[in-house]
């Protein structure tokens, strides 16, 4: 008797609805489907649900900024990502809205739940406001001088320049990044969750198998240490929901958004029969519920939801699965150098499944960061798939086609070699079940290579010249074919779209009980390449692309394409203000990343002789290697000032708006070190 299915529920994180999805995105969806079609395919019954996360302040102020309203923003976003989710063949069963009816009624009985059982406490806070706007400023929107190292233009969080982390209110001269004006205080009464409260649950639950190890070490730390209460409220305008019973408060957007997943899982029950909400959300439901996330926002899925949902009388997940961010040939993706690449950029050039391909090759179930190599991908999608996978296919396939009108042979002369294939099914199962899709992939690749061998080894175009060798190609192309088809069961979680090609190659259906038997008698149809080469040009557009793109985006919020509009030329000065700056031409002799720095670089810039230390806030756009050796410009007669990490003794000059696009400036060929810049 087979066992009973397992009911799985499956989501990955909500998108902002405010920007598009890019590649790093992708990394989760991928993942996260990869991961559902496996489960389908294996006859468990499983649920798959997303949805945009629609509401705050960012998609607020967007909205108004294009001249529309909030809601034809999260429309418009909503379907742009939805087409992008399709074409890279994310199989959502369900993709909804924050912004929707489910959600506020179900983020409404969360709110009063907690509330009857005295978990949401109220007080009065401070914070900063934008007497313009009429707005309460979050520390992101507020920008001014850094009180560290007086650094100007610094977001009211941390400071680009020396790596400080402040409160907004220790800025020197702030000003609303919104509107400009001066920041004043304002009382204002907000809700909190009182997560402390929790402090017992959640140590267990941390530690119940829950998470991975790295992260409830993490995390236990912090339960350690004392957990505060948390800011649920946030006052009007805001896009949201409107607090019950609380006009002119709204629930902080991170209160509804994981509502969102159950929000979404009802609409599709509402639209599936005999699909019920219960069975998944009661508390004590022995169903499954797993959330992919990013380790960005593992204290909102592995802290304030489990808690809200224990409060609220609902069951805490099963698992949540978080995943390292992705960077694209060892940099944080950017924008001017092309690798900040959309969703769709990506397949205005390139086939979905190759992408699809490599992530799962590279993923494994740890919180690691992953790396797009541009190079290694068409060379690794290049060599495995279409040289190893399809070729098992091409080379057997024709000559069933053109000598046996496309019917296998009727028993199969290498039933060890098949078995061998078949008796990996359970280690590379495994292996999909426990995210570790890099080691079924290897797996899968070294049943590849030995079809190949194998093809090779019997050399059915040789026997196809001799006489009288007719049954032995059959037989031959008749295991190749077989061979390949037991692959393209076990990629077909990765693959969805070739091994639908094949299934139609192979005029059969493919799931994982199709091990059990053997095509034999079985009449194929013809081949068609499955898939072909990335070809480098192709890359080489899409990069360019992206890059093309990020100039228009600054065009068309700025109308020009000119930096002039993005940093206004400044008041004048009178010449004996700027003879007091002493430039000069410095060899960077040396050049390291600072320990505990994210943005610094420590430099030794030679004077022709005097050698002077500087940290530069450079480390988003340079490796140390590149600047090595190189000539720059810098002001050698500012005064040396202390920072965390020692004393800075001037500073270089480079163009940019700052982070990874800042370029420094080079002499040309014949200036020297020590040279006086006028
Ligand atoms: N809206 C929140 C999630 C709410 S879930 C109740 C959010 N949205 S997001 O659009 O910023 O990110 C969506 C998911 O994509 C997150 O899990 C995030 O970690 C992931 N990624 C965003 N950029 C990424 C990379 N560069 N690399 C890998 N994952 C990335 O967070
Ligand atoms: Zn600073």
């Amino acid at each position: 008797m087979s066992k009973a299915p397992r009911k799985i529920l499956v989501t990955s994180a909500l998108p902002y609805a405010n920007g598009s999805i890019h590649l790093g995105h992708m990394l989760e969806y991928i993942q996260t489907d990869i991961w559902v079609r496996f489960q389908k395919m294996r006859g468990e019954t499983c649920h798959y649900v997303c949805a945009d996360d629609a509401h705050g302040t960012a998609i607020m102020l967007k909205a108004e900024q294009m001249g529309i309203t909030s809601e034809e923003l999260i429309a418009q976003v909503s379907a742009e990502h939805q087409a992008d989710f399709a074409d890279f063949r994310v199989g959502f069963d369900n993709y909804h809205s924050t912004h929707s009816e489910e959600n506020r009624e179900l983020s409404a009985l969360i709110y009063r739940r907690c509330k009857k059982a005295g978990h949401i406490a109220t007080r009065t806070i401070t914070q900063a406001f934008d007497p313009e706007k009429e707005l309460f400023l979050a520390d992101r929107f507020i920008k001014g001088t850094c009180p560290k190292c007086k650094t100007d233009d610094q977001y009211g969080d941390n400071c680009e320049a020396c790596g400080a982390t402040y409160s907004a209110s220790e800025l020197i001269n702030p000003r609303s990044a919104i509107s400009g004006a001066i920041p004043v205080n304002k009382e204002s009464t907000h809700f909190f969750f009182k997560l402390p409260d929790f402090t017992e649950m959640l140590k267990q639950w941390t530690r119940s198998g829950t998470l991975q190890d790295e992260i409830a070490n993490k995390l236990s730390e912090w339960l350690d240490s004392g957990l505060q209460e948390w800011d649920i409220s946030r006052d009007a305008p805001y896009f949201g929901f409107e607090i019950p019973e609380e006009p002119g408060k709204y629930f902080y957007v991170w209160l509804d958004a994981p509502i969102g997943y159950m929000a979404s899982f009802k609409k599709l029950c509402d639209n599936t029969d005999g699909l019920e909400f219960d069975d998944y959300w009661a508390k004590g439901s022995d169903t499954e519920l797993y959330h992919f996330i990013g380790k960005d926002i593992i204290n909102f899925h592995a802290l304030f939801w489990p808690a809200m949902l224990s409060c609220s009388d609902f069951r805490t997940p099963t698992a949540v699965h978080a995943h390292g961010f992705l960077t694209v040939n060892g940099k944080k993706m950017s924008k001017s150098r092309g690798t900040f690449i959309k969703a769709r950029t990506y397949l205005d050039h390139l086939d979905p499944e190759y992408l699809r391909y490599y992530f799962a090759a590279k993923l494994n179930n740890r919180v690691e960061d992953l790396d797009l190599n541009l190079e290694d991908f068409a060379q690794r999608v290049n060599s495995d798939l279409v040289g190893k996978v399809v070729n098992i296919a091409s080379r057997s396939a024709g000559f069933i086609t053109k000598k046996f009108n496309g019917v296998l042979s009727g028993n199969c002369t290498e039933p060890q070699l098949v078995a061998d294939f078949v008796a990996a099914s359970n280690l590379i199962a495994e292996y999909y079940e426990g995210r570790e899709f890099g080691k079924a992939v290897k797996e899968i690749m070294v049943l590849a290579d030995r079809a190949n061998q194998y093809i090779a080894d019997m050399e059915p175009w040789v026997l196809a010249k001799q006489e009288g060798q007719e049954q032995q190609v059959q037989d031959v192309c008749s295991v190749g074919i077989n061979l390949f088809r037991i692959l393209m069961i076990y990629l077909k979680p990765i693959l969805p779209e070739t091994t639908r090609q094949a299934e139609t190659f192979l005029n059969d259906s493919l799931d994982w009980t199709s091990l059990d038997s053997i095509l034999t008698n079985h009449e194929i149809k013809k081949f068609k390449p499955l898939m072909t080469r990335i070809e480098a040009t192709s890359i080489e557009s899409m990069v360019t692309a992206s890059m093309e793109e990020q100039s228009q985006e600054q065009a068309a919020t700025h109308d020009s394409n000119s930096p002039l509009k993005d940093e206004p030329i400044e008041a004048q000065i009178d010449y004996a203000d700027f003879a007091k700056l002493d430039l000069r031409i410095a060899l960077i002799s040396k050049a390291e990343a600072v320990k505990g720095a994210d943005k610094l670089l420590r430099l030794e810039l030679d004077l022709g002789g005097e050698v002077r230390q500087v940290f530069a806030g450079i480390k988003s756009a340079y490796q140390p290697e590149q600047l090595q050796g190189k000539h720059t410009v810098m002001v050698a007669n500012l005064a040396p000032r202390k920072m965390k990490f020692g004393v800075s003794e001037g500073m270089v000059l480079a163009a940019g708006p700052g982070g990874d696009e800042l370029w420094i400036l080079e002499p040309h060929e014949g200036a020297k070190p020590g040279m006086r810049v006028r």
